[in-house]
């Protein structure tokens, strides 16, 4: 189902949406770090390693043993302390670097595609290291990818959203053994819907508050999740319908405890990565009218909303990082990761397959 099919949609203008901004328009911070007021604290190699560690020789060891990962750019030019890895990941397998003096000694290098000039000129500079991988880095779609020329045989590896990346992106639930206490679902009536394209065709139905950077009443980060879990439902719909393009749109609502109606890959992609019975997809009725039936039905059916939040018995959702700055963290950091853990041989040259 198009967009365009919700045009016939007329939704009663009774129910009031609570509209959050969130498309591509607000990643505030959730967990009070710092953010681009906070300067860059690489390591220093493994000269500085050695000299720090000097008196501890089992501990220099590990740290030498660590392959040193080169953010050859700030991606968007958006800073952040790399330390950060181990704080919200618990990752610290590759010693992050932003120094380019350390180019020649790096294992890896990470590169932003959408900061790679349309010459190339930009490009760490040959020779090349023998050992060093580079990590082409690009989290968009398709639909908003520039295709730059020259590409094709100079990566090992690529970083994305794409489960059949080498290094795959993305926010993940965690499997608990033990059940978690039951969720209590709070008495709310606001619907609430994601910032995109949509929303001007469902406001010409309902009344909508608007909460984003662009408008009068702004969705401050401290109260991201909070207004969140003030939403029965969240439309959280992808700006582009991609194979695996599923954003943190749908992690808001599933961290919060608001049931997410979700537009963008069909149903059994979804599956891949949250439980089937933990959304509501759009293509799962025949028309907007159809499911705006089914919502306002789920609204007065208490048992059967309800149902939508038994998977939490065993399984966690994370909250993801919110700052628009902080958007490049997770990425970074996954990189450092993978980095950490595989030194096999790998070529990558169809990066934009
Ligand atoms: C060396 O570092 C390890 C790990 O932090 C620590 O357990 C050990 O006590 C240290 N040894 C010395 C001699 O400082
Ligand atoms: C990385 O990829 C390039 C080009 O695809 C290749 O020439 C190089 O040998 C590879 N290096 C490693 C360490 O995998």
């Amino acid at each position: 189902m198009s967009v365009a099919n919700f045009k016939g949609v007329s939704l009663p203008l009774a129910v009031i949406v609570t509209f959050a901004g969130v498309v591509s328009l607000i990643f505030f911070d959730y967990w009070s770090s710092c953010s681009n007021s906070c300067p860059a604290q690489p390591h220093k190699g493994k000269q500085y390693i050695e000299s720090n560690y000097g008196m501890n020789s089992s501990l220099a060891d590990a740290e030498k043993d660590k392959p040193i990962l080169l953010l050859w750019v700030w991606p968007e030019n958006y800073r952040f302390d790399f330390s950060d890895c181990k704080t919200f990941y618990n990752i610290d397998g590759c010693h992050l670097t932003h120094d380019r003096s350390l180019y020649s000694d790096s294992d890896a290098v990470l590169i932003f595609h959408k900061a790679i000039r349309w010459d190339l000129s930009n490009l760490p500079p040959s020779p090349r290291p023998p050992f060093q991988k580079w990590i082409w880095f690009h989290v968009e779609s398709p639909t908003n990818t520039r295709r730059i020329p020259g590409l094709e045989n100079l990566f090992n590896l690529t970083l994305s959203y794409r489960q059949d990346a080498d290094v795959p992106v993305r926010m993940r639930l965690t499997i608990t053994k033990k059940p978690n206490e039951d969720f209590v679902i709070p008495k709310r009536t606001n619907w609430c819907v994601g910032l995109n394209r949509f929303y001007r065709e469902l406001s010409k139905y309902i009344q909508v508050t608007l909460f984003g950077r662009a408008y009068a009443s702004f969705l401050y980060y401290k109260v991201y999740y909070p207004t969140i879990a003030s939403c029965k439902f969240y439309l959280a719909f992808e700006n582009s319908i991609h194979k695996d393009y599923i954003t943190e749109k749908i992690n808001g609502p599933l961290v919060a405890g608001s049931v997410p109606v979700v537009l963008g890959p069909p149903r059994r992609n979804y599956e891949n990565f949250v439980p089937a019975g933990s959304f509501i997809h759009v293509n799962d009725f025949p028309d907007a009218k159809s499911l705006a039936e089914y919502l306002l039905q789920l609204d007065k059916d208490e048992d059967a909303y309800r149902k939508y939040f038994n998977w939490r018995k065993h399984l966690t959702a994370a909250p993801h990082l919110i700052q628009q700055t902080q958007e490049f963290i997770l990425a970074i950091c996954t990189a450092c990761e993978h980095v950490g853990r595989h030194r096999e041989y790998k070529e990558a040259h169809d990066i934009y397959n």
